[in-house]
Order: structure tokens, then C-alpha cells, then sequence
């Protein structure tokens, strides 16, 4: 098999009493596109700026192009085109110096730089701005700067941390076809609070709920699993739940919601089979009403709301507020590739 591409174990960062990232492991194999999900906080750009590099952990290990990411860090960020949650940039220069810049401080060969940095500036729909200072750009503009900054040396690997933060929706679009693009050839780990982005570019996905890893599936799995039908039943409520309960039919009911006399149910099928006509057939027969009976398969939104949003009210909030970030000093050059 493969050295993986990205190898986590058992990961876990601290900031003081805050445990950001806790016992986390997954791997990610040459070439897949993977989505990393999960709430604001979770840790997802904290589990990145390990993986990229930049922050220490506090316990296990993470391995990035077959490199450890603390004892061999150059090696690693040769490999690796990091796209930060927040892009630092040179405000004074202008977009095309800065990014020549950068393609020389990465070793990008002198023959050939040239070609690297119009393609990476055409994929990333900068060309019109080529000539702007940096700090007059759009927070949009930014962001696709720091893409393109993290493709310029054709790394392996891309880690983006929010790649489509603060782009208008056809930028988003133009966006996920650039880094669904990248699949196959590279490796590409993406944050982002957008489910439908995840679902229309990544093979698989990961999510972190406060700090710990909640989900590790492909899409496929996703797609495939096992389906739910929502019921909806005209009826006495509770009656009606006893009963659905009972029958042979149904692995699983919950009551979603009541409205009047109408009652919702998810319910599952036991073994995987399709309960739809017996259970019509029967509520019929009971004399109650059947409003809707409709296949729910299961997506990437109800797995999120499963083990993201249904997680038991927490007592407490966050005890301390978030200290300045650590990692490489305002003037040291941007987290991205270095070379
Ligand atoms: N430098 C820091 N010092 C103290 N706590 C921090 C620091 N950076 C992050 N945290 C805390 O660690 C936790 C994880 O933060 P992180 O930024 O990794 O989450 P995230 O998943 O990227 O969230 P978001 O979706 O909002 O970007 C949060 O509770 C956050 O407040
Ligand atoms: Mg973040």
C-alpha cells in the first residue's frame, strides 16, 4: 500500500486549558479530495496548522508526504501548499510581484516560472488584479492570492483552510472546479462550513465536532447507507408512535415533528428493505390518515445534524478567550509552501 499522504494519530493540541484538537486520527491516501467539516471551533484550522507545519502538538503524531510534520518540517513544506484561514500578505506589493516572490522563495525553477505563475493567476481569476497593491484587495481577492500562492509550486499536497471564505457565489463555483480539478494528481484537504461544497467536490469527508473526530466516510458510503422515509400520519400522536414502534417492518422510528392532528416519523426498514407499501397498507387499515410517506436518503446534511447538531447542550461555554495565534512572527514570509 502507499505511504499515505496524511497520516494522523492520535492528535491532540491544548491551548492551556482548551483542548482544540483531541485524540484525532484518520488518513488521507494519495489523490483523494477530502472535506473536513465541522462547526465553528471544532478545530479544524487548528488540526491544519499542525499538519501544515506551524503549531506543535501537544500529543501524537502526524505524518504529511511520508514526513513528520515536527522533526522534518522542511521536508514537509516543500510538499505542501497551505491556503491559511487568514492569507498574510505584503499590503505594499503588488499581486504579480508578490507571487513571483513567492515562486522564487519555493524554488520554483527560474525557466518556466514565468508560465507557472500565468496559469496559477489565470486558475485563480486573478489576471485583473495582477497589478494591485495587495492591500486594496477584497478579503474574495485575498483568498483566491492565497490560493494561487499555494498552488504556485505544483505541491502534492494542498491543505486549504476555507478556500471559498468571502468569494461571491460564481467565484465559489469557479473556485471548487479549480480545486476538483486538482483531485486525482494531488492530495487536497479543504475546510468549510458548506456542505453542498463538500458534497460537489470531495470523495470523502471528515468531521470534528469539538475537537474530536465524529465522521470518516466517502460519499459513496454516504450515498449508499441505509435509507429513512418520513411518515407523516394523521392520527393521535402518541398512539400512533407506540404503534409504528411495533411493527416488524421498522428498525427505527422517531417522532420529528408534531403539527395539529399530524404526526412526523422518520422510521428505518429492518435489514435495509423498503417498508413503504406494507406500512400504507396498515395505517390505512388502522383508519388513521396518511399524509406523506416519502424516501429520505441519507446525506451529507442529515449525517451532519446527526452527530454535529444533535449532541447534547453543553453546561458551560468556552472557559478562556482565544489568545493571539501562534506561529510565524507578522514580518516572517506568509504559512504557505516554502522551498
Ligand atoms: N491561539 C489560540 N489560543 C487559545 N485557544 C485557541 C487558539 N486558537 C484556537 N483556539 C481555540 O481552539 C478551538 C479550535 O479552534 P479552531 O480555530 O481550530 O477551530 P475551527 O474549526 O477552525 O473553527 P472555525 O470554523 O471558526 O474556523 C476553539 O475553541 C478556539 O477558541
Ligand atoms: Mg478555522
Amino acid at each position: 500500500m502507499a505511504t499515505p499522504a496524511i497520516d494522523v494519530q492520535n492528535l491532540t493540541k491544548s491551548y492551556g486549558p482548551v483542548l482544540a484538537v483531541d485524540d484525532v486520527s484518520f488518513r488521507v491516501q494519495p489523490g483523494e479530495l477530502v472535506g473536513f467539516l465541522g462547526p465553528n471551533g471544532a478545530g479544524k484550522s487548528t488540526c491544519m496548522r499542525i499538519l501544515t507545519t506551524w503549531l506543535p502538538a501537544s500529543r501524537g503524531y502526524a505524518r504529511v508526504a511520508g514526513f513528520d510534520v515536527m522533526y522534518e518540517s522542511m521536508q514537509v513544506r516543500q510538499r505542501v501548499g497551505y491556503l491559511p484561514e487568514s492569507v498574510p500578505l505584503y499590503t505594499e506589493m503588488r499581486v504579480r510581484e508578490y507571487l513571483a516572490y513567492r515562486a522564487k522563495l519555493k524554488g520554483v525553477p527560474r525557466e518556466g516560472r514565468t508560465a507557472r505563475l500565468d496559469y496559477c493567476i489565470v486558475k485563480c481569476r486573478i489576471k485583473g488584479v495582477e497589478n494591485r497593491l495587495l492591500g486594496t484587495l477584497s478579503k474574495g481577492y485575498r483568498q483566491r492570492v492565497g490560493l494561487a500562492d499555494a498552488m504556485l509550486a505544483d505541491p502534492p499536497i494542498l491543505i486549504l483552510d476555507e478556500p471559498t471564505s468571502g468569494l461571491d457565489p460564481v467565484q465559489i463555483n469557479e473556485t471548487l472546479n479549480a480545486i476538483k480539478e486538482l483531485g486525482g494528481r494531488h492530495t487536497v484537504l479543504l475546510s468549510t462550513h458548506i456542505l453542498t461544497e463538500v458534497e460537489k467536490v470531495c470523495e470523502r469527508v471528515i468531521i470534528i465536532d469539538k475537537g474530536k473526530l465524529k465522521l470518516d466516510k466517502t460519499m459513496k458510503e454516504i450515498e449508499t447507507s441505509e435509507p429513512a422515509y418520513a411518515v407523516e400520519v394523521r392520527g393521535p400522536g402518541a398512539v400512533v408512535g407506540a404503534w409504528l414502534k411495533e411493527q416488524p417492518e421498522l428498525s427505527s422510528v422517531e417522532e420529528k415533528k408534531a403539527d395539529g392532528d399530524c404526526t412526523e416519523f422518520e422510521v428505518r426498514g429492518t435489514g435495509g428493505t423498503d417498508p413503504r407499501e406494507a406500512l400504507a397498507a396498515k395505517v390505512l387499515a388502522k383508519g388513521w390518515g396518511l399524509r406523506a410517506l416519502a424516501l429520505r436518503r441519507a446525506s451529507l446534511e442529515t449525517l451532519f445534524n446527526d452527530v454535529v447538531l444533535r449532541r447534547p447542550p453543553e453546561p458551560a461555554a468556552e472557559p478562556v478567550e482565544p489568545a493571539a495565534p501562534p506561529g510565524p512572527a507578522p514580518d516572517a514570509a506568509p504559512a504557505a509552501t516554502a522551498g
